[in-house]
């Protein structure tokens, strides 16, 4: 069976696209098989240059489709599903039943922190993943204490986090070219990957 990694939260702009476009271009880096699959209105971008494809999840039935292809496949691969802004509560509950992991992006901010950690308390497998983390030194100690914070409310459940990453912004445009995506950017999706794969083997 194909692996389903769902990511959502009940957040506009926490990063669920981004944190999935990431994570894809990382599954790739790393020689996995890994597709996107869209689930919000806004209008499908292109694969062409990418190393992953995008998928059309917009209509309930196509992403019942995807979900049932994904179970039965024998195939080695991966799919990101990203959960989008505006299908929250029961469209999450209904869709994460399916999935191996479930992530929560959150951002540094208390209401970011405070909505995801309920959420991630109301579902099973799943983490909430800090995201747009920042890598100046002087702020990373203040966000540290929230990150001891969160990892006391949902012990073990904290994933480590993504830096904030400006060339990130690019995998979010219509077309790229995946020769374009820097280095950084590539280090940063391929040690998310690591990371999710080895939560996919810790949750079995
Ligand atoms: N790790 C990151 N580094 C830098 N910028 C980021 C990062 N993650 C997200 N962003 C930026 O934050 C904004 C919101 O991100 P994104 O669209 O991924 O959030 P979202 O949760 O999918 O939003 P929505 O709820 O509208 O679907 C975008 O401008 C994106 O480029
Ligand atoms: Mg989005």
């Amino acid at each position: 069976m194909a692996k389903i990694i769902y990511i959502g939260g009940n957040k506009g702009g926490s990063g669920k696209t981004s944190v999935a476009h990431l994570l894809c271009t990382g599954l790739a880096l790393l020689n996995r098989t890994a597709a996107l699959v869209t689930t919000d209105n806004r209008p499908l971008r292109s694969s062409q240059g990418r190393p992953y494809n995008i998928l059309d999840g917009r209509e309930g039935k196509a992403l019942a489709a995807l979900i049932e292809a994904a179970t039965r496949s024998k195939d080695d691969a991966y799919l990101v599903i990203d959960g989008g802004a505006t299908r929250h509560g029961e469209f999450d509950k209904t869709i994460s039943k399916f999935a191996a992991l479930f992530l929560i992006p959150f951002t540094a901010c208390i209401e970011d922190m405070e909505l995801a950690s309920a959420y991630c308390l109301e579902h099973t497998h799943s983490f909430v993943v800090p995201n747009r983390w920042t890598t100046n030194s002087m702020a990373a100690k203040a966000d540290k204490v929230l990150l001891d914070q969160m990892e006391e409310a949902l012990p073990r459940r904290v994933m480590p986090p993504v830096p904030d990453t400006r060339g990130s912004g690019m995998l979010l445009e219509n077309e790229i070219i995946a020769k374009d995506i820097n280095t950084r950017t590539r280090n940063v999706a391929r040690a998310l990957a690591i990371n999710v794969l080895e939560k996919l083997l810790s949750v079995g």
